[in-house]
C-alpha cells in the first residue's frame, strides 16, 4: 500500500518524508489556500522534496481551460499528477492528458459509476472521498470495496484506488483490508498510526531495566566482550 501525504504544508511534508514512509503528496485548492503561498512555487518545492506522484489540481471547470492548466502543471516536474474533478469536462481532460502520457488523479469521486468512468478515461488514480461520505451517513469504505472489486474484473484498467478524505487510522486499516492501492493521509493521521500508549509504556520499562545493567552498547569496549541480551 502506498502512503501519500494530504497537505501543501512544506514543513509537514519535509518532516514526514524524512521517515522514508511517504510515497507521494496530494494537494487541492483548499490545502493550497491554507498555506497562503503561491501555488506553482509551492508545488514545485513539494516535487523536489518527494520524488513520488505530487497531485496539483486544475481550477477551471471547462475542458479547454482545464487542458491548458493541466498541461502547464504537468510541466512543473515529471512527478506531477494533474488533478481534475470528476465531471464531464474533467473526464474529457483526463482522457486527453492521459493519452499524452500525463499522470492524472481524478478527484471528488463519490460513486462506483464515477470510478468506472475515471478508469475508462485512463486515470492514474481515482480519489473517492470516504470521510465526506461518512459525514452524510453513507459508509465511505463500502464504496472503496465496490471500486476495488469492480476494477479487479478488468485487468486492463490501470487506475489505482487512492483513498482520500481519510479521517483516522481505521480508514487506513479498512482500506488495506480491501486492497486499496494508495491512501492519502492528513499528517496527523500518519502520526496517529504509529503512536500507541502501550508501545511507549513497554519501551520505558525496557529502558528502565536496561539502565540498571549499567551497560552501554556504544560505550562497550571493542574486545568483543558479549553484552547481556536486552
Ligand atoms: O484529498 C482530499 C482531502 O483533502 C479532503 O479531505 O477531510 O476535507 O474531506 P476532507
Amino acid at each position: 500500500m502506498k502512503f501519500f501525504i494530504d497537505t501543501a504544508d512544506i514543513n509537514e511534508i519535509r518532516d514526514l518524508a524524512s521517515t522514508g514512509l511517504v510515497d507521494g503528496v496530494t494537494t487541492n485548492p483548499s490545502l493550497i489556500a491554507k498555506t497562503g503561498r503561491d501555488f506553482i512555487s509551492t508545488v514545485r518545492e513539494i516535487c523536489q522534496i518527494v520524488p513520488g506522484p505530487v497531485s496539483a489540481e486544475v481550477t477551471a471547470t471547462d475542458h479547454a481551460t482545464m487542458l491548458k492548466e493541466g498541461q502547464k502543471l504537468a510541466r512543473i516536474a515529471k512527478n506531477i499528477a494533474v488533478k481534475v474533478p470528476l465531471t464531464r469536462d474533467g473526464l474529457k481532460t483526463c482522457k486527453r492528458l492521459s493519452d499524452d502520457g500525463t499522470m492524472v488523479n481524478v478527484t471528488l469521486c463519490f460513486s462506483a459509476a464515477q470510478a468506472i468512468l475515471a478508469a475508462k478515461a485512463g486515470a492514474s488514480f481515482i480519489s473517492p472521498f470516504v470521510g465526506r461520505l461518512d459525514d452524510v451517513a453513507t459508509d465511505g469504505m463500502l464504496l472503496i470495496k465496490d471500486i476495488v472489486d469492480i476494477y479487479k474484473q478488468y485487468p486492463r484498467f490501470k487506475t489505482e484506488v487512492l483513498v482520500a478524505s481519510v479521517r483516522g487510522p481505521l480508514h487506513v486499516v479498512a482500506a488495506a483490508r480491501m486492497g486499496a492501492h494508495v491512501v492519502t493521509l492528513p499528517p496527523n493521521v500518519l502520526r496517529q498510526m504509529y503512536a500507541h500508549p502501550l508501545t511507549d509504556k513497554g519501551l520505558a520499562s525496557f529502558l528502565e531495566d536496561w539502565k540498571k545493567t549499567g551497560q552501554s552498547i556504544l560505550g562497550a569496549d571493542d574486545s568483543g566482550k558479549k553484552q547481556a541480551a536486552e
